[in-house]
């Protein structure tokens, strides 16, 4: 009997400051992904400026995917298909990306499918050697997303709580601001957390008094802007109001993730989007549902932030269901993850 064959695709990602192309076989995995970051364009800004993103998007990308192909040893005519971000996220940006993905699926006779981003974060832990089974819960933390999911399946998720105002990473990037951290300032202020003294600090834990999955972030960059306002920031204050900071955001979230846990039964979790590089979180959570028996599993870290390979793992499953657009070039602000179509795998 012949061999049924295997799917390759190509996917871009576009939807807010990263320009990523890969290429991804159903048999033979991820053969390329590249990513180009725009943090250094937007810095100056202190966040991402979005007509800039979409013009950088447009100079990087055609590169990208050239590179990419080039690293997968693949020409068009092995290709069976084009995954891209269809949303949510920044709508030019999204379009840059959606734009080329249509123009090249024409022009080479592919297919193509727009993604949702938060499924490619979702499933991007599918690419490690040891990926959790259905269902598990998701904490997906992120500059732009704070959200515990259950997933079930390909394409069948349950919202269970999500922030009601800022993202983890939001509220990360706006303290490290008030603390004149430059943009993002996740990562910094959790260098300056380690150094910081226990208790110095104590900033309240959203939502945790009450019950329920719902998080909120505002009120803790305020309570930071009381702390630091009219006081002369010496080193050793800056460090202790970010481990207090560190603290309380992981606290919170670590809190959640339990909940949502003990809500559903389920004892697996997977951490995806960029907070989840944060290490005290990863060690609050290990030892948390280690404790209670389960498993915390992540992305590897460049698939934690965004790429393109998120995008071809979703790309892939929702072409070999036979999902793919029309001719239409069409990118969404907004999406919600629980409108997808479920796929059987
Ligand atoms: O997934 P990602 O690249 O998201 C968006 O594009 O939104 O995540 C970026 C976010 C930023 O807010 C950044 O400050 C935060 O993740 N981040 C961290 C750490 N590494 C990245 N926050 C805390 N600790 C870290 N180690
Ligand atoms: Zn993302």
């Amino acid at each position: 009997m012949e061999k049924a064959k295997s799917l390759r695709i190509l996917a871009i990602e576009s939807s807010c400051d990263e320009s990523a192309a890969a290429v991804l076989d159903e048999r033979g995995g991820l053969l390329a992904h590249r990513i180009f970051s725009q943090v250094e364009l937007h810095r100056v800004f202190g966040g991402v400026v979005p007509e800039l993103a979409s013009r950088d998007h447009v100079r990087r990308l055609l590169p990208l995917v050239r590179v990419a192909l080039e690293d997968a040893v693949t020409r068009p005519p092995e290709l069976h298909g084009i995954a891209y971000t269809a949303g949510p996220g920044l709508v030019g940006a999204l379009l840059t990306g959606a734009a080329l993905a249509r123009s090249l699926a024409y022009a080479w006779g592919l297919p193509a499918v727009g993604v949702h981003h938060l499924e490619g974060h979702l499933l991007a832990v599918l690419l490690e050697s040891d990926p959790p089974p259905f269902p598990h819960v998701a904490l997906l933390v992120s500059g732009g997303h704070t959200l515990l999911i259950e997933v079930a399946a390909v394409g069948r998720y349950r919202v269970l709580g999500q922030t009601r105002d800022d993202a983890a990473g939001e509220a990360f990037d706006k303290t490290a601001k008030l603390l004149g951290l430059p943009y993002p300032g996740g990562p910094e202020l959790a260098r300056l957390a380690d150094e910081g003294r226990a208790g110095a600090f104590e900033f309240p834990r959203p939502m945790l008094d009450r019950p329920g999955l719902e998080l909120s972030f505002s009120g803790l960059k305020t309570s930071v802007l009381h702390a630091v306002r009219g006081r002369a920031l010496s080193d050793q204050l800056r460090k202790d109001i970010a481990r207090a900071v560190q603290e309380a955001i992981v606290d919170t979230l670590t809190v959640k993730a339990l909940r949502a846990l003990d809500a559903t039964g389920l004892g697996e979790l997977t951490v995806c989007g960029g907070v989840g590089a944060n290490r005290l979180l990863r060690e609050r959570l290990a030892r948390e549902v280690g404790s209670r028996g389960g498993r915390v599993h992540y992305p590897r870290l460049e698939f934690c932030t965004d790429n393109a390979a998120m995008i071809a793992v979703a790309g892939l499953a929702r072409l070999k269901a036979g999902e793919h657009d029309d001719l239409g070039i069409r990118a969404r602000a907004q999406w919600s993850l629980e409108s997808l179509r479920p796929i059987d795998t």
